[in-house]
């Protein structure tokens, strides 16, 4: 399995612009950020904070929803993506109460979380990371890499599905914005 890290301290390719609050604790401020996949969690005696979280499969997509997704999804790491978001996401017990096809319910048929964000690709660039099972502080880590010029696009895709019913079980969310060093 794939681990990611993302050490936050005076160092590393990310220039933090904003960290931001979106629902409930905040992170402490920092200056730089580190995005380190790997086969191992990294460690650093110097990071302000330390986010840890795997790469895991697919629990909601279906079969012509990932096709849509493969056709129009561009690489991380594209040479013109020189701004990036961080946002590490917590949901509430309530959420994880449900059953699985309700949980994809709320997702899609109700919040239209794929439809949505396929609108934005191949603008952004997206990776999700797991870490529920970790005992870290949030359940995903969500990456997203954008051309400055495609900053409004970002903003208006957030706020988009921050005013769907899937938010409705958001119990926190800090939102990190960076730009390449
Ligand atoms: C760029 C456009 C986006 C696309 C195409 C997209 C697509 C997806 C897809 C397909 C999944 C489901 C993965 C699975 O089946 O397990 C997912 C999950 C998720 N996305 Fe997005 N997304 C986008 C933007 C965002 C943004 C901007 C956020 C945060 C503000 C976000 C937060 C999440 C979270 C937290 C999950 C995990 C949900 C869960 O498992 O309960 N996504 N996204």
């Amino acid at each position: 399995v794939t681990r990611v890290t993302f050490a936050a301290g005076s160092s590393g390719d990310w220039l933090i612009e904003s960290i931001s609050a979106v629902r409930g604790e905040e992170l402490p401020r920092a200056r730089h950020l580190q995005r380190l996949e790997g086969e191992a969690f990294a460690s650093s005696a110097q990071a302000v904070w330390l986010l840890n979280g795997v790469r895991s499969h697919e629990r909601y997509v279906h079969r012509d929803e990932r096709e849509r997704l493969v056709a129009v999804q561009p690489p991380l790491e594209r040479a013109t993506a020189d701004r990036a978001a961080l946002i590490p996401i917590r949901k509430s017990t309530a959420w994880w109460a449900l059953a699985q096809d309700e949980r994809r319910g709320v997702f899609e048929a109700e919040s239209r979380h794929i439809s949505i964000g396929l609108e934005y690709l191949p603008a952004v660039a997206r990776r999700l990371y797991h870490c529920r099972d970790l005992g870290e502080p949030f359940d995903f880590l969500t990456w997203f890499e954008y051309a400055e010029a495609d900053t409004a696009a970002f903003d208006e895709l957030v706020g988009r599905l921050r005013a769907t019913r899937e938010w409705d079980f958001v119990e926190r969310e800090v939102e990190i914005r960076l730009r390449r060093v």
